[in-house]
């Protein structure tokens, strides 16, 4: 089974004295010694899904594989992808930051993003990361000269809009037309007449789509390959060009619950690969390099939450409600998609005392609830919960709402355990406050 299709980091088990372990450490210990909420983070699991990753797409030539950091990025994190042979997608001058800081030769970057700021594009030209993917007009112009002004000639791919619904949630589908991303197929003669004749300061390598995210499909893949090839045939034809690149994006899904089957990710590279083979033969083209970009598959699984059972609340012929210590401002999934997740007491071995009940946050928000309805083991207040699968998308989106502080990150691996991110104080929470002297 493809990593991304468990719930569960690959290393969980039930230890001799009735705990939940993950990375050889008892749960109940790590929130002992770290205190909770924590992110905990399986490097076994991490470290296997990038090597499936280089596993399945090891058919090609010549791929490229880089980790979308928005998922999740810390130093560490970098620094582990980086020992795997990723590169980094990276979207801000905040991500380039980090990446350089955990010492990733940025030549195998991509800067992504569609309103790149001229201090972002400055900082990604002067640490010299490998593409940037450009996404509109404004954007190649300013690129140009600033690439100009500097004397470099930057490699580029155009970002395209490849019109490709995917059926996914619709605050992350991307890849269809009405979307604030990318060219629209429609202006990218013109993007390229740009380049060729105006912009001598950028160099284009090739065509770059993303069609969404959490995505359980696999037509939808081979189908964006094939729009991608059909305009790199179309630009051969047409300018006398034949682009060497393409990067096909992120968004495979993961198992959150039972509910979702994604596919796994040798089906995926599987369908990837033929599209390209069975495109480049259709259209006589000379198989190009390619890029992918997965950000939630490669550590969503690896990752969850710890949290400490607090009050609870029986509602009179209705719900049970327990809070735990952390919430929406940890992993704010659940509150902005509706998003799912199982998790269980890490404390109880037995399930002979199962109880339908629902998590809630501590933050001051009725909506601010993490798992609707659960069968949980007899939850009692001091127990530690443990929900699966929050590697991706919790702490890189992770808040101070309420001004509560963000949880610490532990990496577990053969029973030690390090801290990666520490958790805050009330000191940072407030370091950049200012109160004015007139005031
Ligand atoms: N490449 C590009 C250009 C992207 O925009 C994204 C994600 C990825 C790669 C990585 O996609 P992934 O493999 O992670 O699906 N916050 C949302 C997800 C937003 C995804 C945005 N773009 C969530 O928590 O579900």
């Amino acid at each position: 089974m493809s990593i991304n299709q468990n719930i569960k980091p690959i290393t969980t088990k039930v230890n001799e004295k009735g705990n939940l372990e993950i990375g050889g450490c008892d749960l109940i210990e790590l929130a002992d010694k770290y205190s909770t909420p924590l992110y905990v983070v399986d490097e076994a699991t991490l470290r296997g899904i990038a090597r499936e990753y280089k596993k399945a797409f090891s058919k090609l030539e010549n791929v490229k594989m880089t980790f979308a950091s928005k998922a999740l990025m810390t130093s560490a994190i970098a620094k582990i992808l980086s020992q795997e042979g990723f590169g980094f997608d990276v979207v801000s001058g905040g991500e380039i930051f980090t990446v350089k800081n955990a010492g990733v030769d940025m030549k195998n970057t991509t800067f992504n993003g569609n309103n790149k700021t001229p201090d972002e594009i400055n900082m990604a030209l002067e640490l010299g990361v490998g593409r940037i993917s450009v996404d509109n007009f404004l954007e190649l112009a300013l690129l140009n000269e600033m690439a100009k002004s500097k004397n470099i000639v930057q490699k580029i791919l155009l970002r395209i809009t490849p019109g490709i619904e995917c059926h996914t949630h619709e605050y992350i589908q991307t890849g269809h037309l009405d979307s604030k991303f990318g060219f629209d197929l429609t202006q990218l003669d013109e993007a390229i007449e740009l380049i060729l004749d105006e912009y001598k300061n950028l160099e284009l390598m090739g065509l770059h789509a993303h069609i969404g995210s959490q995505i359980f499909e696999t037509q939808v893949y081979y189908d964006e390959i094939g729009v991608i090839l059909k305009e790199i045939k179309r630009i051969k034809d047409k300018f006398n060009i034949e682009l060497k690149e393409i990067n096909a994006g992120g968004g495979l899904g993961v198992t959150y619950t039972d509910e979702d089957c994604p596919p796994s990710v040798e089906t995926i590279a599987n369908v990837i690969i033929d599209s390209i083979e069975k495109h480049c033969s259709e259209y006589n083209l000379k198989k190009p390099v390619l890029y992918i970009e997965p950000g939630r598959s490669i550590v969503a699984t690896a990752g969850v939450s710890l949290y400490t059972v607090g009050s609870s609340k029986q509602v009179p012929n209705g719900r049970k409600y327990i809070a735990v210590d952390g919430g929406m401002a940890d992993n704010p999934r659940p509150s902005m998609y509706g998003a799912k997740y199982y998790a269980q007491i890490a404390n109880k071995k037995e399930e002979n005392e199962m109880k339908k009940v629902t998590v809630a946050g501590r933050f001051c928000e009725s909506g601010d609830i993490l798992i609707k309805d659960i069968e949980l083991n007899n939850p009692q207040e001091g127990d530690i919960l443990c929900v699966y699968n929050t590697g991706a998308y919790g702490y890189s989106m992770s808040s101070n709402y309420n001004c509560v502080l963000k949880p610490a990150m532990v990496l577990v691996n053969s029973a030690q355990s390090d801290i990666i991110i520490k958790r805050q104080t009330y000191d940072q929470l407030i370091q950049n406050d200012v109160i004015p002297d007139r005031i």
